[in-house]
């Protein structure tokens, strides 16, 4: 079936950091997870390119808006092509086939009386663009919860989006549809504020011009929120239930929609996790199938900022990984990341700690160890197993079954772990079973030979689960064991046992060298 993920669309006011970085990882190993078992996927990121923070980045500048957005999601797709993310496309808000698509739409949920022109009175943060009812903003002590910076009153006519007559919808569709937000103390959250009441929110602007003009009223430009949740479907070429699609869509694209994760940070929940399946059951298109609303990277132990000095950006990424390779940095980010519901530290000594007892300690180890034997005791040669595996392909079965279970709930510390545990359990069969010594007998050859056997084909299979996370070392380790050629053959074939055939040439390898600090 195919398979969609999205990153959120990043604003262009800012350079590439962490916090980018890290949603676009964990879209990456999972859209690599679904290609390998062999799914139809589109994954799918880009830039948010409108709204007043972009005008006002750029004026500071002295330039036209479009300018800095131009510059900046160069450099967002540039880092993605030198971190080796894999995304489908990269949609730009300020492109022709989103502001026309974003245009039809609003059009029809004009028609449709979904949006009608209102005055309006409320509590606004003008960092996020978000206006809070009354009662939100008693809550928050009149305060940013993100910038801490005090709400202001705010008047304006505008377009609004009847969101309070979807209230009910909503909840039914909750109730229908339990895991649709994970993890699942997110979505209680979300359902406490559904059952508060919803206020209709602004749908348009007219106190700048940087922005998609609404249909029909060029003083009002389209809200940058409105804009840029409508990108999951422009770069898809979704079209109207009636299955047409503006022309210069990427029709073709459609069935990827509805979406298998949105993945984003939970300062964005509230978008896409009431006001996008308002606008989706608005226009009568399917709603995504999960959102996915991770935590937020500290840094030792306290928020990122760029004034305390402890913000991972771009330049410090690029040292970890010039330091550690593009792998370690991928499998931190994926493992030790903040994907549940609690915030994660990024300290440099616990991103050394992880590197050297996870990926030198066991994921170089292990394999090296099994092919240094075979090359001293069968002369680089895949020995042959007399015992057909004995315990091992049930055990590489199981690893197989519980790293599928968890990619499909996008839980990237159990799918990592399976992989993990299978070499574990390698090292410990080789601490048991003694090959070393075992070599040293004549008579016992044929034991030694099942021992390595079984050791290499299970490191094998490991390295297949631990791909999506480590594609460059895995590579190299499906070199090192004669498989050049494995990725194109299908998941079932590369996980099946017995794929090393005797007699064939492995090489020795050592994929993580130890690293000082
Ligand atoms: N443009 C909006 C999203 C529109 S989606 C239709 C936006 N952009 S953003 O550039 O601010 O990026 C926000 C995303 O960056 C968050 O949702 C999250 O994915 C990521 N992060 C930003 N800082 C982060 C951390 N410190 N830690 C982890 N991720 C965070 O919001």
């Amino acid at each position: 079936m195919p398979a969609c993920i999205t990153t959120p669309i990043y604003y262009v006011n800012d350079r590439p950091h962490i916090g980018h970085a890290y949603t676009t990882t964990v879209c990456d190993v999972w859209a690599r997870a679904m290609r390998l078992r062999g799914e139809d996927v589109f994954f799918l990121t880009g830039t948010d390119e409108h709204g007043v923070k972009v005008e006002k980045s750029a004026a500071a500048r002295g330039i036209p808006p479009k300018q800095l957005a131009d510059e900046n999601a160069a450099e967002f797709k540039r880092v993605l092509s030198v971190f080796g993310l894999t995304n489908d496309d990269f949609i730009r808000t300020t492109e022709p086939r989103h502001e026309l698509q974003v245009q039809h739409f609003v059009k029809r949920l004009l028609e449709s009386g979904d949006v009608y022109l209102g005055t309006f009175e409320g509590w606004y943060d003008e960092g996020q663009e978000e206006y809070y009812t009354d009662t939100r903003a008693k809550e928050l002590d009149y305060k940013s919860p993100i910038s801490g910076k005090p709400l202001v009153r705010a008047t304006e006519e505008n377009y609004y989006f009847r969101l309070s007559s979807f209230q009910e919808r909503l909840q039914a569709f909750y109730e229908a549809n339990p895991g649709f937000v994970q993890p699942a103390a997110r979505q209680n959250e979300v359902l406490g504020r559904l059952r508060g009441g919803l206020q209709d929110v602004p749908m348009t602007r007219t106190n700048f011009t940087w922005g998609i003009p609404f249909p029909g009223d060029e003083r009002h430009v389209i809200y940058v929120w409105i804009d840029a949740l409508f990108n999951y479907v422009t770069a898809l070429g979704v079209g109207d239930p009636d299955g047409s699609a503006a022309p210069g869509l990427h029709a073709e694209r459609a069935k990827y929609w509805p979406a298998q994760y949105h993945v984003i940070g939970k300062e964005i929940l509230w978008f896409h996790a009431v006001i996008w399946p308002a606008l989706l059951m608005a226009l009568g298109l399917p709603m995504p199938r999960r959102i996915h609303a991770h935590s937020f990277w500290i840094a030792d132990g306290q928020k990122m900022s760029k004034s305390m000095g402890n913000f991972v950006d771009l330049a410090t990424i690029e040292g970890y990984i010039g330091s550690y390779g593009l792998d370690a940095w991928r499998w931190y980010m994926a493992t030790q990341g903040p994907l549940q519901a609690s915030d994660a530290d990024f300290r440099a000594q616990h991103f050394h700690d992880t590197y050297t007892s996870e990926l030198v300690n066991v994921v170089g180890n292990c394999p090296s160890r099994v092919t240094a034997m075979i090359g001293k005791y069968f002369d680089g040669k895949m020995p042959e197993d007399a015992q057909q595996g004995g315990e091992w392909p049930a055990r590489c079965a199981s690893a197989v079954a519980d790293w599928t279970r968890a990619i499909d709930e996008l839980d990237l510390v159990a799918a990592a772990n399976a992989p993990m545990s299978l070499l574990r359990d390698i090292d410990a069969f080789i601490n048991r079973t003694e090959p070393f010594k075992v070599a040293k007998d004549p008579a016992r050859r044929e034991e030694l030979a099942s021992i390595l056997s079984q050791c290499a084909e299970a490191v094998r299979i490991a390295g297949v689960l631990l791909s999506p996370f480590l594609p460059a070392k895995m590579g190299e380790l499906d070199a090192a064991l004669a498989q050049p050629g494995a990725a194109g053959t299908t998941f079932a074939a590369r996980t099946a046992w017995g794929v090393l055939t005797p007699g064939a040439a492995l090489a020795k390898c050592a994929l993580f060298p130890r690293v000082e600090r």
